[in-house]
């Protein structure tokens, strides 16, 4: 079963209670969340402040992806704030497993992620050790970045070494220029969480906005 996870990064931020409603009514599974912070990506986004005022208006789980530098200094404050699923960036991580294992120690799904110019192999020795795997398929920074095919071998490359290991219940999750043209790819390729700002949030109508992604990844 593909997943939707709708990136707040596309919504309004003067009306972020609504847009998650908005989006959780239109059969979203996932609310996923942007942190950056000027460092490891050249954006600044949100923090915990925002993950908790969020909370109350959803019951969907909060994916809170952390594109910043030493991210194991504010998972405590994330947990706290009611991140369901925290993603570290793979290149961000000098003690990655240590970072994964913080995470999980709060109760929380952890995941990994990994730019367009980093190897899949980087995240090979951790993959027991994680719930999700995050393959970019856009550098991180921006929403509404096109997609990047180069990534996909990837995604192929790291569903092999999950089946290989028998760990079925890790989940692949792309973000990045996911629209109805790409999703039928990385779906294909083995991707089963598929983040999407601008293709949801850039539409009126967010329910067929979330029908169409996912219905072009199950054909
Ligand atoms: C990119 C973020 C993405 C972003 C995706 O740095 O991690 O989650 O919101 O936006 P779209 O779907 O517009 O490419
Ligand atoms: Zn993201």
């Amino acid at each position: 079963m593909i997943k939707i996870a709708p990136s707040i990064l596309s919504a309004d931020f003067a009306q972020l209670g609504s847009e998650v409603s908005a989006v959780e009514a239109g059969g979203a599974d996932w609310i996923h969340v942007d942190v950056m912070d000027g460092h490891f990506v050249p954006n600044i986004t949100l923090g915990p402040a925002i993950v908790s005022a969020i909370k109350p208006h959803t019951n969907l789980p909060l994916d809170v992806h952390l594109m910043i530098e030493q991210p194991e200094a504010y998972i405590a404050d994330f947990a706290k704030a009611g991140a369901d699923v925290i993603t570290v960036h793979a290149e961000a991580c000098t003690h990655l497993h240590r970072v994964i294992h913080m995470i999980k120690e709060h109760g929380i799904k952890a995941g990994v992620a990994i730019n367009p110019a980093t190897p899949a192999s980087a995240v090979q020795e951790v993959l027991a050790d994680v719930d999700l795997v995050l393959v970019m398929t856009v550098n991180p920074g921006f929403g509404g970045q096109a997609f990047i095919p180069r990534t996909v071998h990837k995604i192929r490359q790291v569903r092999g070494w999950l089946n290989e290991a028998s760990l079925f219940d890790v989940h692949i999750e792309v973000d990045g220029g996911v629209t109805t043209e790409t999703a039928p790819l990385v779906a294909e390729a083995g991707a089963d969480v598929l983040v999407a700002g601008s293709a949801v949030y850039g539409q009126k109508d967010r329910e067929a906005a979330i029908r169409a992604i996912r219905s072009s990844a199950q054909n």
